[in-house]
This record gives C-alpha cells, structure tokens and sequence, in this order.
C-alpha cells in the first residue's frame, strides 16, 4: 500500500466516530482531504462543518457540504485531522500546511479530536520535521532571534502567506522533550501567533495505518 492509500485508509477509519445530526470540525492537508471526499459519501446524515482553513472549506463546498462559522456553532462534538507527527502519549506537531491556528481553534472548541495519520508520522520525540510557528510580519525578525536564543533554527517559508495574513517560520533543531512547556513558551513570545506543538490540547484517538492495517490508539 503506497502512503497515499494509507491516509485514505485512516480517514475512513475516522468515519466512524461521525454521528447523525453531528457538525463536525474538518482539518487541512492530504490526509484530511480525503476524509472530506469520504465525508461527501454520507453528507445526508451531518447537519454540516466547519473547516479549518479556507481550503478545506471550499473543497467541502465543492462536495455541497455546509460549512459553518465557528462563531454559531457553538462547541464541536467531533474534529478530524492530520498531523506532521505525532506521540503515543497524542502530542502531535501540525502547520505542515500552514493553517495550525484555525485547526487550533477547531480542535479546542472540539470535544473529541481524532486525529489521522498514516504510521510513518509516529515518532518518540517530536521534534524531527520542522516546527512550524505562525507569527505576525512585522515580528518576523524578532521572534527569529528568540527562537536562535532557544537553539532552534527558523527558516520563514517563502512565498507563503496563511489564512490569517500571517507568516510561517518553519524551526528546526528543537528538542521537544516537554511538549507542553515549549508550547506555553513559544507561545509566550510577543508576535506568535500560534505554536504548531499540539501538546496542552493533544488529540484524544489518533488512527495510524500502515502496511498491516489500521490501529487507534486512546
Ligand atoms: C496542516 C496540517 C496537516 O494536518 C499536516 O501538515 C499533515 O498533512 P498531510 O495530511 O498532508 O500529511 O497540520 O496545517
């Protein structure tokens, strides 16, 4: 099974935990894609979405699925999405796609997140793909050089603006041993807006499939 295959197979996965009248929380990136091409299969049964990024939302769209603003909906029984890596103990790090703060929000707002990867985005220690941070522009060059203090590496992706009008520093050499410390800390530095580490809010199912199936870890 190419990984491909195996996202689809882990988005399917996540179809189960999709109730009648539900209106669930829809995350951004490939994996999630396809749980929103699968979501269209049984569109009937959910009173509608909200998207965490404006391209999940037209891709829902694009399906006749509604898609709701947060802001009516109230709290969220279910959200569904991918991840860049994730823990047994459901740390996870997101914004491989740059839309980590609405999926943020969503997840927050969520009471179960079901998160959807294939296995080769389970590690030991996050920390190996770059963590990515979204800051205001005009913090850019100062939020770099508290990052470089903390001995991570930022690198701003390039040509990339997020939903929010905002900037995406990609960090790397981070040792994220204490998931929730360096998420409140990063946090805590004037102009970011959103830390990829998903650590205070970790995910509460996360689905990984490979060669050998899927497996759901609680
Ligand atoms: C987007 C994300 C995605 O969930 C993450 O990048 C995983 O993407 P994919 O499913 O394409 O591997 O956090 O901001």
């Amino acid at each position: 099974m190419d990984q491909d295959a195996m996202k689809k197979a882990a988005a399917e996965a996540a179809l189960s935990y999709v109730e009648n009248g539900m209106v669930v929380g829809v995350g951004t990136g490939s994996t999630a894609n396809h749980f929103i091409d699968l979501l269209a299969g049984i569109k009937a049964r959910i009173d509608g979405t909200v998207a965490s990024s404006e391209a999940s939302a037209q891709r829902l769209r694009d399906h006749g699925i509604p898609v709701l603003d947060l802001n009516a909906t109230g709290q969220l029984q279910l959200y569904v999405d991918g991840a860049d890596e994730a823990t047994r103990q459901m740390h996870l790090v997101k914004g491989g796609g740059g839309a980590l703060t609405r999926e943020k929000v969503v997840a927050g707002a969520s009471d179960r997140f079901v998160c959807i990867a294939d296995d080769s985005k389970l590690v030991n220690y996050l920390g190996r793909f770059p963590l990515p941070l979204e800051v205001i522009p005009m913090a850019r060059s100062f939020v770099g050089r508290e990052l470089v203090k903390r001995g991570g590496k930022p690198v701003l992706r390039e040509g990339f603006t997020t939903d929010n009008g905002n900037l995406i520093l990609d960090v790397h050499n981070l040792d994220i041993l204490d998931p929730v410390k360096m998420e409140t800390e990063l946090n805590m530095i004037p102009g970011v807006v959103t830390v990829g580490i998903f650590a205070a809010r970790p995910a509460d199912v996360l689905i990984l499939s490979g060669e050998n199936g899927v497996q759901t870890l609680n």
